[in-house]
């Protein structure tokens, strides 16, 4: 079966085919219109600029989807679009455009969570994966440790009480003049850093596997003010390096322990930090360690997608749940 997956949750606007045959997902297009350098002029997402950028995309990137896959709509079995979390008025876009599609050419259409869709990507590249396994998810908006005991579910054993390391990330690479997202660049300038050279608080909540961002935020924030009000240079790769290591210990301490308390024998890393070098390795270390098998989509699908999306749906077709005229969007996790 062929599904057109859509994504409009935040700022790239996606469509994709993927085939779906003998239990193997196939991506036959995976097209994404990436919003970024419309955003970096203003530091961040603008929700209005989104919105307006997904309705001029929308349509001409699935014409491509489409026509990259060699299909047209009657050869679609199914379409599958976010309808929640991100920003409002983008998913609307995915939405109206999905249901208006899927309604005039007669295509059962079904809803996806995000989330489970950036899970879902791990389906695409390892074609052994099964549940049950454990999901860690982290993103821009998301930092959450879910059980996953079948395809179409995830059950949320740990998350963060404020911000997001994406947002964490962001931010920080925002002060010390990184272009947005800072995330990937302060990768980088973290390798050329001294991981010790700055003493910062771990995002990870003591007795717990929840975490919180804003502490080591404030206390990056408060070191670089300090150092400018001085009028001293601050080690831009120091802080980088400092930075990351301080968020990647405390992701990887949380999701051992998650794992120990779970039981579980498999790692999906996803979401769009899951591209984060230092997070890759040192979780593919903790699990060899404890003899886990680690799997995470390559950088290309750890960022939203159209195909991680039709790879959820597909879970939803199969289950039998069919979207109807009256589909919705909503900002938060759960609709
Ligand atoms: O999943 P995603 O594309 O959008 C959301 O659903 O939020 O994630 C975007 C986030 C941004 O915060 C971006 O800075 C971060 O993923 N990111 C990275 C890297 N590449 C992207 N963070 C750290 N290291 C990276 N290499
Ligand atoms: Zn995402």
């Amino acid at each position: 079966m062929y599904i057109l997956g859509m994504e409009s949750s935040c700022d790239e606007t996606s469509a994709a085919v993927v085939e779906y045959k003998d239990g193997i997902f196939e991506i036959k297009s995976n097209i994404v219109a990436s919003q970024i350098e419309t955003h970096r002029l203003y530091g961040g997402v603008v929700p209005e600029i989104a919105s307006r950028a997904h309705i001029e995309a929308i349509s001409s990137i699935t014409t491509e989807a489409l026509g990259e896959a060699g299909i047209t709509l009657a050869d679609l079995d199914c379409i599958a679009v976010t309808t929640h979390p991100g920003l409002i008025g983008a998913l609307l876009v995915g939405v109206n455009f999905a249901k208006s599609l899927a309604f005039a050419n007669n295509i059962p259409l079904v809803s996806v969570n995000h989330i489970r869709g950036h899970v879902s990507a791990a389906y695409l590249s390892d074609k052994e994966l099964k549940p049950p396994f454990l999901a860690l998810v982290v993103s821009g908006g998301h930092t959450s440790i879910y059980t996953c005991e079948r395809q179409d579910e995830l059950c949320e054993i740990g998350t963060t009480r404020d911000d997001a390391a994406g947002e964490a990330f962001d931010k920080i690479g925002r002060v010390i003049g990184m272009p947005y997202p800072g995330g990937a660049a302060l990768d980088k300038l973290a390798y050329e850093g001294d991981k010790n050279a700055i003493k910062l608080p771990s995002p990870a909540l003591a007795h717990t596997i929840d975490f919180s961002f804003s502490g080591i935020k404030t206390a990056a924030l408060n070191y670089i003010n300090s150092a400018t009000q001085k009028g001293e240079e601050i080690n831009r790769a120091d802080l980088a390096a400092s930075y990351t290591h301080t968020i990647v210990k405390a992701i990887v301490k949380q999701t051992e322990t998650a794992l120990r308390e779970s039981g579980m024998k498999t790692l999906v890393l996803a979401g769009g930090v899951a591209a984060n070098s230092h997070l890759r390795s040192a979780l593919e270390q903790m699990c060899q360690r404890n003899g886990v098998r680690f799997t995470v989509p390559p950088r290309s699908l750890c960022g939203d997608n159209g195909a991680m999306i039709a790879v959820s749906g597909c879970f939803e077709y199969l289950n039998g749940r069919f979207a109807d005229t009256s589909l919705n969007a909503c900002a938060s996790d759960e609709m």
